[in-house]
């Protein structure tokens, strides 16, 4: 433990982000203090939401400065503790940074004492049973309020929080029609995730004609992962009284000085419709009842996991890269190397 190996925001990100915009450091093994621990880091998770601290201006957390470590969620193991609760060996989830080593403390967002269940491997405590399962449980069931019988439409469906609440609505007994970019993603979210159908919006032409078509009575819960045209063109497809369920807006990530323009808001008062946001850490005391259940579904095969794993602390960048793309399936993570230290 002698060298922390860091990425860094070398130059703020304006539109896609490139590789150029990170920069891998060396830093210092942090000591913990007082109530403190140092997590050595073995998963990064990477999502669209870090996108939105590379700008140089808050939206709900604070920015990244220039040179600073870029946040990100983390799976990691206690090596050094100066706090009652958290002992060396044990793991934990929690918001760290892009680096080997991270300080952490009760202080830390989202930070929550993992107990892995040994016959599953532990990558999936960052995606399925980490904020991309446990969104989507809380989303469609909090948020969403589903129920069987009921028509569910998800965008980014093949991807990490969008595969995971395809297979839970279908497991709730509702039938889920998943939006995606491309035709392996469509096959991916019927043939692997069991959703009843897909619909490429880049090749459909008119997204509400074919939602229509696929659900002519119209659709009871929206689980948006992307905002944009495609929440413009589902507002149009919404039965009365509908609810979308707004997770994130990643079509607006790469262009905040310049969103897509909503243009079908009126449907939300023709149509009686709830839009809700929701942000995973408020929910924050639901996780390990959603993780349990997601836990068995995935032990028992009822839900399958897609992940898109790069391996090498050096690989974050490219690999954050590709997610903003949209050429990843899956959850999309780091493994990181280094493993003949601790
Ligand atoms: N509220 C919360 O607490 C919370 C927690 C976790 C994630 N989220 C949100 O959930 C969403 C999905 O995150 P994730 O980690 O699961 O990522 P992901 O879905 O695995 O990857 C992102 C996907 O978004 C789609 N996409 C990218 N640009 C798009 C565009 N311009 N228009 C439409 N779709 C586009 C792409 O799929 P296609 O090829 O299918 O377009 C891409 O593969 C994000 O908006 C994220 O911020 C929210």
């Amino acid at each position: 433990m002698t060298v922390n190996r860091q990425i860094v925001l070398a130059r703020y990100v304006h539109g896609e982000p490139r590789e150029e915009d990170f920069a891998l450091v060396e830093g210092e093994v942090p000591e913990p203090g007082p109530g403190e621990f140092v997590v050595r880091n073995l998963y990064f998770s990477l999502e669209p939401a870090i996108r939105g601290w590379l700008e140089g201006k808050a939206n709900y957390f604070e920015p990244i400065p220039l040179g600073g470590v870029v946040r990100a969620p983390t799976v990691g193991r206690v090596v050094r503790s100066r706090h009652p609760d958290y002992r060396e060996g044990e793991i934990v989830f929690g918001l760290n940074r892009w680096e080997d080593y991270s300080l952490a403390s009760d202080e830390t967002i989202l930070l929550e004492k993992l107990h892995p269940a040994p016959d599953l491997p532990l990558s999936y405590y960052v995606g399925p049973l980490g904020g991309s399962g446990t969104t989507a449980y809380i989303g469609l069931h909090e948020i969403g309020r589903i129920a069987p019988g009921q028509t569910v439409v998800v965008s980014a469906a093949a991807g990490a929080t969008g595969g995971m609440a395809v297979q839970i609505a279908r497991l709730r007994g509702c039938r889920v029609i998943g939006i995606v970019g491309s035709d392996e993603k469509a096959r991916l979210v019927t043939e692997v995730f069991g959703a009843s159908a897909a619909v490429n919006y880049k090749t459909c032409g008119d997204l509400t004609a074919a939602v229509r078509a696929l659900a002519p009575e119209g659709v009871d819960v929206y689980y948006d992962n992307v905002g944009g045209p495609i929440l413009d063109a589902l507002l149009l497809a919404m039965k009365p009284l509908g609810r979308v369920v707004c997770c994130g807006m990643i079509a607006d990530y790469n262009r905040s000085d310049d969103p897509h323009p909503i243009r079908n808001l009126w449907e939300v008062v023709s149509r009686q419709l709830t839009l809700q946001g929701f942000l995973l850490f408020t929910y924050h005391d639901q996780v390990p009842e959603a993780q349990r259940q997601l836990e068995e579904w995935i032990r028992s095969g009822e839900i399958r996991v897609r992940e898109h794993l790069t391996r090498g602390i050096a690989n974050t960048p490219k690999a954050f890269c590709e997610l903003m793309r949209g050429v990843t399936m899956g959850k999309a993570l780091v493994e990181l190397d280094r493993p003949e230290e601790d």
